[in-house]
């Protein structure tokens, strides 16, 4: 088998399949925020990437991606339920997120993660090349660093969490919360998104694992494991260049025509997920609307919620709720050809996304908690002649780096309201320069300049960085 000195391991490969139109079979990229930062950054890399590829049963066998080998990773029926669904997805997915809905924890479905984990770290214990740099992603595969030291103990291993690592007092319902934190200490390297994060993960370290933890550095025998923030980005000049393409720009003058050019057109971009805030954002809308301070003539709506996880629950329930909502507030204030909201969830491709995104006066973005929030950074990158207002959850981790954006709680009803009413009123002399600096953060401060920060911190002589491009 091929072999390579640059692995990385994400339950989800950066392709799925799906069925096209014509009954066809094809694949094409995942939606969501790990695939989004990753895959632009590994495609001109040599590298391997090891994961699940969206179904059940055998693994499929993928071909490679410019230079990105894929290694599918099977799930049966069962793993599915338990591991993805189940401890991933029921466990720790709302534990992470301050506990929004109720994390469920059942025995059997802590097993099915460790099995699972167990054969990420064997798949890439067999993928890497003696001495390799090995990148373990997100919160389904906490136990691979561990366990791939045991079978590979000349790797170095990194871990990185995308989404927000929780504090002690949550951390702490966990029924398996020790094996948990001993999992991730197999990394040379653990990332989070924010330096909260980090705090997080030593006070806990030191506290059940009885182990001399600071900030920055974690003593685990005779190893010392680094811990750190490093926010993760987008590919701007991508993104810029996409949105400065001229069919996108004649694309999202087609749209804005279809909208019924109207003064103002708000979007919003979410998975359909309950830590987005969709809900609370709709009764804002709602009560704008029906106190005359927003006008569907004048403004429209645009939301965009692709569905996500869709056998679990509480995404069911979600996406019933939504859709009765957008469905009364249609009801109540729209009129023949004029919806309040254009409610679409289908997934995209990146030139519609980008025209999306140059057609939207305002974006709202007010997560109720969310590890780094892509969608607002995709937002300033695409907005190339500073324009336009980014209306951002104070709880998403772009909101540190985005201090321009219009900031708000999402918790809190008039604050939501008020928030809306000054992006959609904001003077362009003010809207301007909020853009440009936010712009020239993410020029900065893009996916490439945190793949550096992250594999220079980890390979210490960077080796691995000679193929990925310059910033900006
Ligand atoms: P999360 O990782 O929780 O889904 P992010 O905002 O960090 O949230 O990332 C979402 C990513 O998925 C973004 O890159 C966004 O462009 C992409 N995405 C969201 N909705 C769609 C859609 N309908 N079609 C295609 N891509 C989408
Ligand atoms: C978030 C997680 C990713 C995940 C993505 C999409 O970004 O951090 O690990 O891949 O959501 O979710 P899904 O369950 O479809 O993989």
């Amino acid at each position: 088998m091929r072999q390579s000195s640059l692995v990385v391991v994400a339950n989800r490969l950066p392709i799925d399949d799906s069925v096209a139109p014509d009954g066809a079979c094809e694949w094409r990229r995942s939606p969501g925020g790990l695939v989004s930062a990753l895959h632009p950054l590994l495609r001109h890399t040599p590298a391997t990437w090891v994961g699940w590829a969206g179904g059940t049963g055998p693994a499929p066998s993928l071909p490679d991606i410019g230079s990105v080998r894929m290694r599918t990773v099977p799930l049966s029926g069962e793993d599915f339920r338990d591991h993805y669904e189940g401890f991933a997805n029921s466990t720790l997915w709302p534990l992470y997120h301050d506990a929004v809905e109720q994390p469920e924890y059942h025995r059997r479905w802590w097993e099915a993660y460790q099995r699972v984990n167990q054969r990420f770290a064997e798949a890439t214990a067999e993928a890497a090349e003696q001495g390799a740099v090995v990148w373990v992603q997100d919160y389904h595969l906490q136990l691979v660093p561990g366990l791939l030291r045991e079978l590979r103990p000349d790797l170095r291993i990194g871990f990185f969490l995308h989404v927000p690592f929780p504090p002690p007092e949550l951390f702490m319902q966990l029924p398996r919360r020790a094996e948990l934190l001993r999992g991730m200490l197999g990394a040379d390297l653990i990332g989070f998104q924010r330096a909260q994060a980090a705090h997080n993960f030593a006070q806990l370290v030191a506290k059940v694992l009885e182990l001399p933890a600071t900030d920055r550095r974690i003593g685990v025998g005779d190893r010392v494991v680094r811990i750190g923030a490093f926010p993760v980005s987008i590919d701007t000049a991508e993104m810029a260049a996409l949105a400065a393409r001229p069919d996108v720009v004649a694309r999202a003058q087609r749209l804005r025509h279809d909208l019924g050019d109207p003064d103002h057109v708000i979007l919003s971009v979410d998975r359909m997920d309950y830590t987005k805030g969709i809900e609370q954002r709709l009764k804002a809308y709602s009560e704008l609307l029906a106190s005359g301070h927003v006008k569907v003539r004048d403004t429209v709506l645009v939301q965009v919620a692709v569905p996500s996880r869709e056998r679990v629950t509480q995404y069911q329930i979600l996406r019933d709720r939504v859709e009765r909502e957008v469905g009364r507030i249609n009801g109540e204030f729209g009129r023949v050809g004029e919806p309040a909201i254009h409610y679409l969830t289908q997934p995209f491709d990146r030139a519609e996304l980008a025209a999306l995104y140059r057609v939207a006066d305002v974006m709202a973005v007010t997560p109720l908690r969310d590890g780094m929030n892509l969608v607002a950074k995709e937002y300033v990158a695409a907005r190339v002649d500073d324009t336009g207002s980014l209306l951002l959850s104070e709880f998403a981790g772009s909101a540190a780096e985005l201090p321009q954006a219009h900031l708000v709680n999402p918790h809190d009803l008039e604050g939501l309201k008020q928030g809306l009413l000054s992006a959609l009123e904001a003077d362009p002399a003010d809207v301007t320069p909020r853009m440009r600096a936010m712009r020239e953060h993410l020029h900065r401060n893009d996916i490439r300049a945190w793949a550096r920060s992250y594999l220079s911190a980890l390979d210490d002589g960077g080796s691995l960085l000679t193929h990925l491009a310059p910033t900006g």
